[in-house]
């Protein structure tokens, strides 16, 4: 099944992508995670990106389209795939069709409110970017990866500023890929309000996915 989650900045789009993942054993593909982990290798992609993620403001189409498209190439894409920010902007969205064929866009909706609470809580492990909330979905150990034990750090992106600047960005260039993928009868809207908790989103996910 090829599947793409779309919603706003920290609607929960990777947390309840690392449930999806395993219930349908297809591959989690996150373009932020992706760029973070270029950013983390110093890697030349990464040095180039590392400005525009902590503005929250987004990656050319161009450098960004490659990179999934080298994804997407990989053994694993074959038996379906979920993709988590990425399409972003229509002309991403037009270059994903030329790759592939959609079953599903699965759109996470919730507040601005819950949004920003979220997001300004949010933890993550540098390293393997297991993602926690402080009141939501908290560690095992105050501060400490429940894998490997390391310490969590805010991303750059959930400053205030850069928060702001998120939501601007998702009005203007991700929301209208919610009608244009309404047009091709893709969409199905899940709720993920602060008043659900993780697993309760995902109840509601895999309702839509049977
Ligand atoms: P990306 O990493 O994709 O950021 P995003 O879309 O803003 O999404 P987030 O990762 O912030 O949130 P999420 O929806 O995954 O929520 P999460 O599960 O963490 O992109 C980062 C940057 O990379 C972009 O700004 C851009 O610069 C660049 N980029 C990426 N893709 C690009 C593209 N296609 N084109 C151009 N540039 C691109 O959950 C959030 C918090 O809420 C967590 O603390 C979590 O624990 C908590 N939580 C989750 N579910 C619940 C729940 N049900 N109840 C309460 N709390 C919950």
């Amino acid at each position: 099944m090829n599947i793409v989650f779309l919603g706003p900045p920290g609607a929960g789009k990777g947390t309840l992508a690392s449930s999806v993942k395993d219930y349908l054993n297809v591959p989690h593909i996150s373009t932020g995670q992706l760029f973070r982990d270029n950013i983390a290798q110093e890697t030349e992609l990464g040095k180039q990106v590392k400005a525009i993620l902590a503005s929250g403001g987004l990656v050319p189409d161009d450098v960004t389209i490659a990179m999934v498209r080298e994804r997407l190439k990989d053994d694993d894409c074959k038996k379906g795939f979920i993709l988590d920010g990425f399409p972003r902007t229509i002309p991403q969205a037009d270059a994903l069709a030329k790759m592939t064929k959609l079953d599903l866009v699965l759109n996470l909706q919730l507040s601005d409110k819950d949004i920003i609470e979220r997001l300004s809580g949010r933890r993550v492990c540098p390293s393997n970017g297991n993602t926690y909330h402080i009141l939501y979905n908290p560690p095992k150990v105050a501060g400490k990866d429940d894998v490997t034990g390391e310490d969590l750090i805010q991303r750059a992106d959930d400053m205030p500023e850069a928060i702001a600047h998120r939501l601007e960005v998702y009005a203007a260039q991700t929301q209208p890929l919610i009608d244009y993928y309404s047009k091709q009868g893709l969409v199905r809207d899940v709720k993920a309000s602060n008043k659900m908790t993780p697993d309760d989103v995902f109840e509601k996910a895999k309702e839509v996915l049977k």
